[in-house]
Order: structure tokens, then C-alpha cells, then sequence
């Protein structure tokens, strides 16, 4: 069915009946195109309603690593739904959630070892600035209540993750005077940055809560890489000025660079890591916030106000916690991280010719992430189209054509894929 682009029939009468009451994301909605109908989605294929079938290149945000519908992910969830699809997690804990717990805290490196579950990528950011921010006051250090964060950075769409985002690449320039001013610098990806880096946190003192950074890959901010060294000058730098470290994974947790968690390429702990998105597989809503022990024991008192005060309704929901526990078998059972090596190759190898076409500024890969970055898009909604006209859903952001695709992907699939982004960057400037 791959690469049936014929179209069928007339949009569904749902669609048509509900699309002005919806309000759809990152869209000026007077003048995006449309979203387009989908019915049904099965491995890394998307039907939609008028019968076309695309192969999906960005699996859902990135979300479902395994492909959809994945069977066993499927009847976990199935089971689950019949016994308690959800009881509030605040006096009561359940099965699923203490046993998602226990293996994150087996997983993760270092002694990242107490889970705060969440719904979303950008709650679990705030939870861990929450989290930093209460760890210093706990302790009587009551002037380390700011954060360093990255240019290019992006960490959610909520106030406090918004704060510590890039506001151009984090898409958040009109609230600056909404956001408490944080410190928005240059990666230490060279010495002289490293220097500028130590040189403000010596200047800063006591001031600082956190540093926090995407590991390895800047993602919604523009598909940037950086090497393991540049997190491994973070911790010197955090553990130097006695600062806590945050990694957020939420894009880069379970596997999507080459490793489970993007951190083990550089060999370093944070003290507190985001995690969301592909922990359960891009089946259902589920964040985590894992602390050391070293930030948890700050917390563990018989003072009631050094609890942290969070608590989302659907905290550790069951059916999450039921999916991610299914997800992490599959990384188990399944050779996902070699999978993640050999869509790796056939990236570079397949989108090398798009290397020094007209408007190129670069071809880069990392993981099961293939990005070409052009000079300039003019017109997104237009090469979004001509996409879908190569039996692909592709979703180019900014001056960035990207392709992360699930791990589950077949060969054939990829190339269907890799040859639409070499057909489609060939007939920009043609
Ligand atoms: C690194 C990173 N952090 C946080 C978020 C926010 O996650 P969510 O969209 O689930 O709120 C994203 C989303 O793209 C992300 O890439």
C-alpha cells in the first residue's frame, strides 16, 4: 500500500463538521494548509481517510519508536484498560507505575534513581526546574533559584520551559515580558565557549539553581548536534560551581541517537533527566522526572514543607504506565538499538546526494536522526505538499528537512523515504 497516493474519495463528514472547532498546533490557521484526515496507522504507515497510505518519517514527534499499533505495546495497554485504566496516584500507587519506576531506575546511568511521573514532555521540564529550584531551598541556599540553558535550546511549550528555551528557535519571542529572565548562553562546544561558560558562572556565584541542556541534539530548535565532549564540560562546570545538571531527554531518551539514553555517549550523569515522548512507544501521554538520590534526600525530611508540591491528575497513569512497561520489554526483545545503527547508515548513505544541491547549507545524521538544513524554505506548506505527493509524511520545521523515523521501519520503507527528501530538496531550486 506504500505509495498509494490516489485520491478516493471526499473528506469525512467528521472532518468537515469539526475542523472549525479545532484548533490545530504551531498553525496560522487562516492560511496553513489543512491537516489532512487520517483513519487508521499500522507499523510506519499513516491511511488517511481518502484511501492514500504515507510512510510516515517523523513517527508522531518522534514518539513512537516502535511503529504504531505494535502488538505487544497493543495488548498490554487491552489488558490493562480492563483491570484500571487510571486511580490518582496521590494515596494509592499501583502495579504499573512501581514497576515502570523500578526498571527507569535500573536503566538510567548513575544513581538517577526516584521517578516523579508526569503527562507531557513539558511538564516533566517544569518538575525538574521545580525540582532544582526546591533543592537549594531546602538546603537553606535561598539565592540559587535561576538557570543556564542553551541557545538553539527548546524544552516545551509551558511558562517555565518556555523560560529556558531559545526564544527565536523555541518559537517563544512574544513573552518576554511573561517569562522570568533566564540565563540564555552559547554551548561550550569549543574551548573558547567552554571559558565564557565558566568565566559567567564564576561571575554569577551562588546564583544559579541548574544548568539544563538537550543532550547531543538540539531538536525543536533546529535539529543541531553537538559531541559527547560539550556534556562532559557541563558536569565539570555544574560539579566546579556546585550547580545541579539537567539533561532533558524528552526527545533523545530511548535510543533515537545510538544509545539508549543520549547521555551514555558522553559517560556522564545529570542529577535530574526529562524523559517522555518514546517512553511509551508513542502510544498514550507519560513524562518522567528522575532525580539522584543526592536531590531526592534534600527532599526527605520531616519538615511538610520540603515536600515537593506536584502532583498532576493523571499522574502515573495506568494505561501510560502499562504502554512505557511494554515499550521497554520491546527494547528487551528486540534489536532496536542495531536497528538504530543501521538507520543511521542508511541515512548518510542515502541522503548524501542531497549534499551540494542548490540551497543545501548541510547534510548531518545522528542516530536515527537524518536532517538536511537548507539556506531558506520559502514556502513550508508547499514542500510539506510535495511530500505527500511522494507518498511520505514528512513535516519540515524552519530551514530544516528532517527524517526520524520509527526504528521499526523496513529497508524499503527508508528509501521510499530518503529518495522523496533527495527528490523534493532536487526540485527546490531546479
Ligand atoms: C527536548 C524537548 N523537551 C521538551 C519537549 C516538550 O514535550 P511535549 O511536547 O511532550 O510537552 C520537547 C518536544 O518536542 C522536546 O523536544
Amino acid at each position: 500500500m506504500a505509495g498509494d497516493t490516489s485520491k478516493k474519495d471526499e473528506p469525512p463528514d467528521w472532518y468537515a463538521a469539526g475542523l472549525e472547532h479545532a484548533w490545530p498546533p504551531y498553525a496560522q490557521m487562516k492560511t496553513a494548509a489543512p491537516p489532512l484526515p487520517v483513519v487508521r496507522t499500522q507499523g510506519s504507515r499513516i491511511v488517511l481517510a481518502d484511501g492514500r497510505v504515507l510512510i510516515d518519517g517523523i513517527a508522531s514527534w518522534w514518539t513512537a519508536c516502535h511503529g504504531y499499533n505494535q502488538s505487544h505495546i497493543r495488548h498490554a495497554v487491552a489488558k490493562q484498560l480492563k483491570q484500571m485504566p487510571h486511580v490518582m496516584f496521590g494515596g494509592l500507587a499501583h502495579e504499573p507505575a512501581l514497576t515502570l519506576a523500578r526498571r527507569l531506575a535500573t536503566l538510567l546511568p548513575g544513581d538517577l534513581s526516584r521517578v516523579f511521573f508526569s503527562d507531557s514532555g513539558s511538564v516533566a521540564v517544569e518538575v525538574a526546574l521545580k525540582m532544582a529550584a526546591q533543592y537549594w531551598i531546602n538546603r537553606g541556599v535561598k539565592r540559587r533559584s535561576q538557570f543556564v540553558a542553551f541557545k538553539g535550546g527548546y524544552h516545551g511549550d509551558t511558562t517555565g520551559a518556555m523560560a529556558v528555551s531559545d526564544a527565536e528557535g523555541g518559537m517563544h519571542a512574544l513573552f518576554a515580558g511573561l517569562l522570568p529572565q533566564q540565563h540564555i548562553v552559547d554551548l561550550p562546544d569549543n574551548d573558547e565557549r567552554a571559558a565564557a561558560l565558566d568565566k559567567l558562572l564564576a561571575e554569577l556565584g551562588d546564583t544559579i539553581a541548574a544548568i539544563i541542556v538537550e543532550p547531543l541534539v538540539q531538536g525543536a530548535g533546529g535539529m543541531k548536534f553537538h559531541d559527547a565532549a560539550v556534556l562532559k564540560r557541563l558536569r565539570v562546570l555544574a560539579d566546579k560551581y556546585d550547580t545541579l545538571l539537567i539533561f532533558d531527554e524528552v526527545f533523545t531518551g530511548f535510543g533515537r541517537t545510538g544509545t539508549l539514553f543520549a547521555c551514555e555517549a558522553a559517560g556522564v550523569a545529570p542529577d535530574i533527566i526529562a524523559l517522555s515522548k518514546a517512553l511509551t512507544g508513542g502510544t498514550l501521554p507519560l513524562a518522567a522526572t528522575v532525580a539522584t538520590r543526592k536531590v531526592f534526600d534534600a527532599f526527605w525530611s520531616d519538615d511538610p514543607k520540603k515536600a515537593l508540591m506536584h502532583g498532576p491528575s493523571y499522574m502515573a497513569n495506568a494505561l501510560g504506565c502499562a504502554a512505557a512497561n511494554a515499550s521497554l520489554d520491546l527494547f528487551e526483545s528486540e534489536p532496536r538499538l542495531q536497528q538504530v545503527a543501521a538507520i543511521a547508515s542508511a541515512l548518510l548513505q542515502d541522503m548524501a546526494p542531497c549534499r551540494g544541491m542548490p540551497g543545501v547549507k548541510d547534510v548531518r545524521v545522528q542516530g536515527a536522526i537524518g536532517v538536511v538544513e537548507m539556506e531558506h524554505i520559502d514556502d513550508l506548506d508547499a514542500l510539506r505538499a510535495r511530500f505527500v505527493e511522494q507518498g511520505v509524511f514528512v513535516r519540515p520545521f524552519g530551514t530544516i528537512i528532517y527524517l526520524t523515523p520509527a526504528f521499526s521501519i523496513t529497508p524499503d520503507e527508508l528509501k521510499t523515504l530518503t529518495d522523496a527528501v533527495v527528490n523534493v530538496v532536487r526540485s527546490i531550486n531546479s
